[in-house]
């Protein structure tokens, strides 16, 4: 079982501007929380516990303001800045100590998922994971993404960043799983043109070895992306139209913790009367209240 998450807050953001000329992107409001607690409740779902999340230098304070040591939700949250954005593998150099000798989850902090039974895929993919495992979706406009083509098989035949012309709809999404060997590949890889580590550069090592797996997604689960203001609004009406229907609320990340049996009844009570008025502490109340009665 992966215990081990990396969050990658880092970036530039520069497609939000000027929204994120002060505020970092995975800071920003999707709907009624902020980006990152999305992807931080996906760890938190699948049992990891330990979490490096990656920063820009000036943001750590906000960071460490908005989720502390990760105490209150009874996980350990740990900082590393990262000077400049150099692409997503420097999240493993940078996590060289944290890493150690085990496999770890990377999850990008402006991806967000949404779908019965997300977890059990991602246990799924851990079982038949070896070397790096990739969760693929299919998606309209793949030129966005890192693209996989698959042959009539359903196997790997290669992957591209950001292809002008793709030749598959397969998109890598924001969520990776790697053997702690990641630390090396990653810090031998070569800046790619735009002068970047390209995350695709260290997956084709994989799948050059036969170590690369990528599961596909089904119908049923939601990965919405956040990269421009209209992707961004449409995820927030999604997460609204489906808490709004189904009066939940999509990662809560003090209900999670006490379903998971990480927090006490009466950390959560505590919690929920801490946080003053409003809908996401009365739904914290609400959950208090259907257990007590
Ligand atoms: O969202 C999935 C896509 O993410 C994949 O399909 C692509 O293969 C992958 O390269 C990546 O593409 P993006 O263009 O979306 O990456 P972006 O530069 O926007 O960075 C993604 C997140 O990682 C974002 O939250 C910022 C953070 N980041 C990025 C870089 C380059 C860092 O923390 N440090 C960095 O150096």
């Amino acid at each position: 079982m992966i215990r081990k998450g990396i969050i990658l807050a880092g970036g530039t953001g520069s497609r939000l501007y000027p929204m994120t000329q002060v505020v970092t992107k995975q800071l920003l409001p999707v709907f009624d929380k902020p980006m990152i607690y999305y992807p931080l409740s996906i760890l938190m779902m699948k049992g990891v516990q330990d979490i490096l999340i990656i920063i820009k230098p000036e943001d750590q304070h906000l960071f460490e303001k908005l989720l502390g040591d990760g105490s209150q939700w009874g996980i350990r949250i740990s900082y590393k800045v990262q000077l400049a954005p150099r692409g997503l593998p420097e999240a493993f150099t940078l996590g060289r100590d944290f890493i150690g000798n085990d496999p770890v989850i990377l999850i990008l902090g402006d991806n967000i998922f949404y779908g019965s039974g997300f977890i059990k895929h991602i246990m799924q993919m851990e079982e038949e994971h070896k070397g790096a495992s990739i969760f693929t979706f299919r998606v309209k406009d793949p030129s966005r993404f890192g693209v996989v083509n698959f042959d009539s098989n359903g196997n790997i035949v290669d992957l591209e960043e950001k292809p002008q012309n793709p030749r598959s709809d397969w998109a890598a999404s924001g969520l990776y799983l790697f053997d702690p060997d990641v630390v090396e590949r990653a810090a031998s890889l070569k800046p790619s043109e735009r002068g970047e580590l390209e995350i695709v550069d260290l997956l084709l090592e994989y799948h050059k070895e036969g170590r690369l797996k990528a599961a596909r997604a089904p119908r049923g689960f939601a990965w919405l992306d956040t990269g421009t203001p209209g992707s961004m609004m449409q995820a927030s009406q999604y997460i609204h139209i489906v808490e709004e229907r189904q009066g939940i609320k999509i990662a809560c990340l003090e209900e999670i913790a006490y379903q998971r049996g990480l927090i006490s009844f009466e950390k959560l009570k505590m919690l929920a009367s801490q946080m003053g008025n409003n809908a996401y502490a009365e739904y914290i109340r609400s959950i208090v209240n259907d257990h007590e009665h």
